[in-house]
């Protein structure tokens, strides 16, 4: 594996590289989610690049850009047991250089859940993927589930600006006890980790709710199942709610209105809650395959 920090010479590099290449961008401090990424980026391509890059545009004020884990010596061993080509783990100056003033926006798809706490978050992301894209002309380009919003926007962003590749998304991978795999758990104190499952348990009896319902039942309310996901977390007094969403998996708007049936469109629903300072989102999506 190379590990690459100066663009020029990357773009030198990408010029004399051909057949299918896989991107797997991330912000590092790598887990079996990136890895699940990588394998999988691995198995359909020629060339495997792992992007390492804290996208500062992507955090707010007050977001945890300085303290995010990094250790790049790490991240190099890992990705150099799993048979990587390139490492592209570039400065910030290059890839904003002073002057920098050119954004991407999606705009509906942005607009609710994580965007609307984070604002600018998603402008942040799109950019970055945008120029993640440019730099690397990947064949196909892989991203997990676990970051639902981010998936639906990136896609949407290929899409609408005719970037020729395609978007993977790859199942959440969790630990034993369900809880998403995640550079922040790194952050929880013992008690928090322990209590950290209560949100994808939170999620499956929302699931758990529609579907044997359903069944001779005339459904449930998007109401109902968001606060089957109110009354879960609130059995955990170390974990604070942020929100709770049951979405149409296409648009990400709002699932109310007529009740909800095993047999309604695609749902995604989705959390973000705080245990202590820690912030932690996660998702399961209904009626998917
Ligand atoms: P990061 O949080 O490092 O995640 C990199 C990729 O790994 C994303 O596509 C994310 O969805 C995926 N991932 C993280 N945890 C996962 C899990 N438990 N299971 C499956 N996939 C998982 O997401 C970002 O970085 C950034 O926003 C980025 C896309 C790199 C742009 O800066």
């Amino acid at each position: 594996m190379e590990l690459m920090t100066n663009l020029d010479r990357w773009r030198e590099v990408r010029r004399g590289l051909s057949g299918p290449l896989g991107l797997v961008a991330t912000m590092g401090w790598l887990h079996e989610g990136h890895l699940t990424l990588v394998r999988r980026a691995k198995a359909e391509n020629r060339v495997v690049v792992v992007t390492l890059f804290v996208n500062p545009t992507q955090f707010g004020p007050g977001e945890d850009l300085a303290a995010y884990p990094r250790d790049l010596d790490r991240d190099r061993r890992l990705l150099e047991a799993e048979g990587v080509d390139f490492l592209l783990a570039p400065p910030v100056d290059q890839v904003y250089p002073p002057g920098f003033q050119t954004y991407v926006t999606v705009t509906a798809l942005s607009r609710n859940l994580e965007g609307a706490a984070r604002p600018g978050h998603f402008q942040g992301v799109a950019t970055v993927v945008a120029k993640l894209f440019h730099l690397t002309r990947p064949d196909r380009a892989y991203f997990g589930q676990k970051d639902g919003q981010q998936a639906a926007v990136i896609r949407r962003m290929a899409l609408d600006l005719d970037f020729p590749l395609e978007v993977v998304v790859c199942p959440t991978v969790r630990e034993a006890d369900g809880l998403a795999m995640s550079s922040r758990n790194m952050y929880l104190s013992v008690a928090e980790r322990q209590a950290a499952p209560v949100l994808h348990k939170a999620l499956r009896a929302a699931a758990h709710t529609l579907f044997p319902s359903a069944a001779g039942s005339g459904g449930v309310t998007a109401e109902t199942l968001r606060d089957v996901v109110r009354q879960t977390v609130a059995e955990q007094p170390l974990a604070r709610l942020e929100y709770v969403s049951v979405a149409w998996l296409d648009s990400l708007e709002e699932a109310d209105g007529p009740a909800l049936t095993p047999d309604s469109p695609p749902l995604m629903i989705s959390l973000a809650a705080r245990l202590g300072q820690t912030r932690l989102i996660d998702n399961i999506l209904l009626g998917v395959g």
